[in-house]
């Protein structure tokens, strides 16, 4: 049976990290017979300047015929200027919400060999395997009203507004805990509680579900102190569960913890599997078409997509496999400390992968 990807390379880096990855996906598509089949489309500033808008109409009709979107990245200076509801980053939200993707997940793991590229002593990451589960439709992102209005002594100000139902809360908190079952059975869902009424509910919700996981440890904690126990003791989580802005926040966070941004891949998916995979990183403008960028994060949403959308786990613990071989030959893209390690580019550190994928 085909299975179909709508590929949507679109800024800076993107299509470099896009190309690289497609090169990993067909080596297992061609070893596994699974049947992908690619339409190029695009999304975003490329969107911008080849259909006026970010996210074309017929793009996203595209997106819903596919089982699969591999997305690179949004954005950039050449755009910024614009008016807001038809920026790039516009598009990037219009087709998460459109196809129902309120389900993002940012697995933060350290391959061994990258030890002493993270941030944090080597001692405080060994073994690190954290999964944050972002909730990706609602929240301050999408909440009404908003604008900037302007006061009554002449003043503006800029306003938006942060709403959870409760069916937005149970779903991704469900998530949460069936991430947490499958791993080690510990979930912290992450709010400001303290502040905020919708965090308020998101904990009600959240520990009444936690009824029907009693093998799932639960704790709550403030996203403040989250922000610092990352960086001060980041083993002690397993699955976090958080809002779409704190998520968003966090996953940067720990991506570093890990040894880059450039590694951390995502999975944004439906209540059905259909899925969209892209980095959590941006399109890098200062490195773009430098062929400098770290690729592996794209590689590694590339094999969750196999995993979740396609639930061929044999492909994607190969290319996940290929991609700890090729950090073993010490080569690493300049966005990783590489003392001792050979400097490569994008295209190099994809050919590696493939080399080693090949080999198993
Ligand atoms: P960014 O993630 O693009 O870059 C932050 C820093 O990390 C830069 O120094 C960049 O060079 C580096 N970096 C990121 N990915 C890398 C990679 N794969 N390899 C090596 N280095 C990498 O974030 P930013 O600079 O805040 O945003 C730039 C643009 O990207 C903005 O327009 C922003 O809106 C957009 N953005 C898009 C997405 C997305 O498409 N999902 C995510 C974040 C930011
Ligand atoms: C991400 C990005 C996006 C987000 C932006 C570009 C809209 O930062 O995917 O993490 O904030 O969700
Ligand atoms: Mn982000």
């Amino acid at each position: 049976m085909t299975k179909k990807i709508l590929v949507l390379a679109g800024d800076g880096i993107g299509p470099e990290i896009v190309d690289e990855a497609v090169k990993v996906l067909n080596v297992v598509n061609d070893k596994y017979n699974l049947g992908l089949e690619y339409t190029e489309d695009t999304i975003g500033g490329a969107a911008i300047d080849k259909y006026g808008v970010p996210l074309a109409d017929s793009t996203l009709a595209t997106a819903k015929e596919s089982d699969a979107v591999l997305l690179g990245a949004v954005g950039g200076p050449k755009w910024d200027t614009l008016e807001r509801s038809i920026r790039p980053e516009k598009g990037l939200l219009k087709i998460r919400s459109e196809l129902g993707l309120f389900a993002n997940l940012r697995p933060a793991i350290l391959y061994p060999q990258l030890a002493n590229a993270s941030s944090l002593k080597a001692e405080f990451v060994a073994g690190l395997d954290i999964l944050i589960v972002r909730e990706l439709t609602g929240g301050i992102y999408f909440g009404e009203p908003r604008g900037i209005r302007t006061l009554e002594n002449g003043e503006r100000q800029g306003y938006n507004t942060l709403p959870y139902r409760e069916s937005e809360i149970e779903r991704i908190a469900r998530v949460g805990f069936e991430m947490a079952q499958l791993r080690n059975k510990k979930l912290c869902s992450v709010d400001k509680a303290n502040v905020m009424e919708s965090s308020q509910l998101w904990r009600e919700i959240v520990t009444n579900m936690a009824k029907e996981y009693p093998d799932v440890e639960l704790s709550h904690m403030y996203v403040d102190n989250a922000a610092m126990q990352l960086v001060r003791l980041p083993k002690q989580f397993d699955v976090m569960v958080t809002d779409n802005m704190f998520g968003d926040i966090l996953s940067d966070e720990a991506s570093m913890l890990t040894g880059s941004i450039g590694m951390l891949p995502s999975a944004s998916l439906d209540a059905n599997g259909k899925g969209m995979y892209e980095p959590s990183h941006g399109s890098a403008p200062d490195i773009a078409g430098k062929n400098m960028a770290n690729p592996l994060a794209t590689i590694l949403s590339a094999a969750m997509m196999l995993r979740y959308t396609f639930k061929h786990a044999e492909s994607a613990n190969l290319i996940e496999k290929a991609v700890g071989l090729t950090l073993d030959k010490n080569l690493r893209t300049a966005d990783i400390m590489s003392m001792g390690c050979d400097k490569v580019s994008t295209s190099e550190m994809g050919n590696a992968v493939v080399a080693e994928l090949k080999k198993l």
